[in-house]
């Protein structure tokens, strides 16, 4: 790393801290720490991380604003139901960094990329072993950073790092193709979400407009480009728009009484009563054994209410596996209002396929059948763990998702083998911005000595325990999802930290 870094090689800075990222979650960080004078370093040029970088003009809040929002900061108009432009959303943050100051600890345009451990590797298992050593005010990693001004890196050292760079953005997840089947031989243009994103009202409509196109994937990304793609090819010279579904999973209404089924047994503290938890005590799983039909009878009352309001029959998107599934894996998305009507008059059409690949006109699938295209966005989603790894050095890199391949974070912000490192916004709940801020004020409160971590073994028995009970949960188990029981986490962190909810 000093090899590139420039002179004089390594820059101490008054801070102990460093945040890495300027999104919701990183800036929630720099107010929870703002008295430890942070340096934040943001790639871009501006707060906001994927409400910036990787939303369409029409994307809006999918979330209510009271599940989107800090506790110490409330929307101002936080019980209007509508969903907020993403506009909206910038601004609110934006009103959030102003009105506690924390712009002024950002450095932009200063990319990570690379972090390394200041200290010697020793240990049992040939590591330090981390969290149990103080660090004694000596650096514990080293950044080397890219700024826009420098081909050179610049490199700083500091006790404590702290990394929110988000596990959607900059790194598209693109689909791997047998040779001779992939992009090279199709003759039209080839898009991930990420790359339509930068494109402006005109251009977007331009690329749309009166083309065949192909959306790959039926999750979010996917749903509001094939409403926008629709709304672009309205009359007669309009295409429609081909959604390539591989996994059809539950959507949901943007429906008050939805809202209100959903509020009522998903997100209340007794009904995660139902649910299991981690590290629960046997009188718990009993009770959780007793429950069960119940649990069961609310997700099919959940089904039964969206078979009723949404056609998934009719275009055979009826799910196979139960609503709870997708609740506890955080996968569920909310369609807009015009998705289905767009379908029903032809604008969007779907197509079911485990499988597809490219022929030169478009794309085939695995049951023989063919769509011409000449445009194939693929809102196939992100690769936020390729993300990380590239910044993180060995053997920390191998660690971060073992042995599920997902990120194993005690209280969803350290690697018990990290040592003063903590990681957040990698841990999905209902209530995204708040799971975020709870975090940050917890490595807070855990920087300033307030409370004592538990032994390296038990934090790790315990991540594991609960990285388990998530996989049980559901077969869907991507990323770390703590929907069923983000309230009784909360209120576990609360007790830890000394405060109440
Ligand atoms: C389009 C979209 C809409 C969403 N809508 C909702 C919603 O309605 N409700 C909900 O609950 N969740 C939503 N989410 C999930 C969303 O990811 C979180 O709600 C939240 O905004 C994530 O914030 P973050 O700060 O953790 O990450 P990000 O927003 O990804 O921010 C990470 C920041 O780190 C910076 N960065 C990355 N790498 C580096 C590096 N090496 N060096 C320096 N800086 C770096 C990036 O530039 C970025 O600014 C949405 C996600 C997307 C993609
Ligand atoms: N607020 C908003 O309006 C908004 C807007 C956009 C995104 N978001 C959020 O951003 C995050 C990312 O969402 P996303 O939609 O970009 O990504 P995502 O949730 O990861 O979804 C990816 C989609 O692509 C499909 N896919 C992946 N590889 C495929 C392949 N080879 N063939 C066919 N299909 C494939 C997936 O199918 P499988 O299910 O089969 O894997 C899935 O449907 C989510 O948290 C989402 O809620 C929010």
């Amino acid at each position: 790393m000093a090899d590139h870094c420039e002179s004089p090689s390594l820059v101490i800075s008054n801070s102990k801290t460093a945040i890495i990222g300027a999104g919701f979650s990183g800036i929630a960080a720099a107010k929870q720490l703002c008295h430890h004078y942070p340096i934040v370093f943001e790639a871009s040029d501006c707060i906001g991380g994927v409400w910036k970088s990787c939303a369409y003009n029409s994307t809006k809040l999918q979330s209510t604003r009271k599940n989107y929002e800090f506790a110490e900061f409330p929307w101002p108009n936080r019980n209007d139901p509508s969903s907020p432009s993403k506009l909206e959303v910038l601004d609110y943050l934006e009103s959030y960094a102003k009105h506690f100051d924390v712009l002024k600890f950002i450095n932009f345009n200063s990319k990570v990329v690379e972090l390394r451990f200041a200290r010697p590797l020793v240990g049992n298992a040939g590591y330090c072993w981390p969290w149990d050593q103080p660090s004694q005010g000596q650096p514990v990693w080293e950044i080397a950073v890219q700024t826009k001004d420098s081909d050179n890196l610049k490199c700083y050292a500091f006790e404590f790092v702290v990394v929110f760079i988000g596990q959607y953005g900059d790194i598209p997840k693109i689909p791997k193709f047998p040779s001779n089947k992939g992009p090279e031989i199709f003759k039209g243009k080839i898009l991930h979400t990420i790359d339509y994103c930068k494109l402006n009202k005109e251009a977007a409509s331009q690329l749309l407009e009166g083309n065949k196109v192909v959306v790959v994937g039926y999750k979010k990304s996917a749903i509001d480009l094939a409403v926008e793609c629709a709304q672009a090819n309205q009359g007669a010279e309009g295409q429609p728009c081909t959604m390539v579904v591989r996994t059809p999973h539950w959507i949901a209404p943007n429906h008050w009484f939805f809202g209100l089924l959903f509020s009522f047994f998903y997100t209340s503290r007794s009904s995660e009563l139902l649910h299991e938890r981690p590290n629960q005590t046997i009188f718990r799983t009993l009770l959780c054994f007793l429950l069960s039909p119940l649990r069961r009878g609310v997700s099919k009352l959940m089904e039964s209410f969206l078979l009723w309001k949404l056609p998934l029959k009719k275009y055979g998107l009826k799910p196979d596996h139960p609503f709870e599934e997708d609740i506890a894996s955080c996968q569920m998305a909310t369609v807009p209002e015009n998705f289905f009507a767009e379908a029903d008059k032809g604008n969007i059409v779907f197509k079911r396929a485990s499988e597809w690949w490219f022929w030169e006109e478009g794309i085939e699938f695995d049951d023989n059948t063919k769509t011409t295209a000449d445009v194939v966005i693929l809102g196939t989603g992100y690769n936020g763990m390729k993300k990380l790894k590239t910044i993180l050095p060995e053997p920390f890199r191998s660690m971060i998702d073992y042995p599920y391949g997902i990120m194993s974070l005690y209280r969803g912000t350290i690697h018990p083998l990290i040592p003063n490192m903590s990681f957040v916004g990698y841990v999905e709940s209902v209530s995204n911005v708040g799971a975020s801020e709870l975090r940050s004020k917890w490595v807070a409160r855990l920087m300033d000595e307030k409370f004592k971590l538990l032994s390296t073994e038990i934090m790790a028995e315990q991540t594991l325990r609960e990285m388990e009970l998530m996989r049980r949960r559901t077969k869907f188990f991507k990323r770390p999802c703590i929907a069923t029981f983000s309230i009784n986490q909360a209120d576990e962190m609360c007790k830890e930290m000394g405060c109440q909810l």
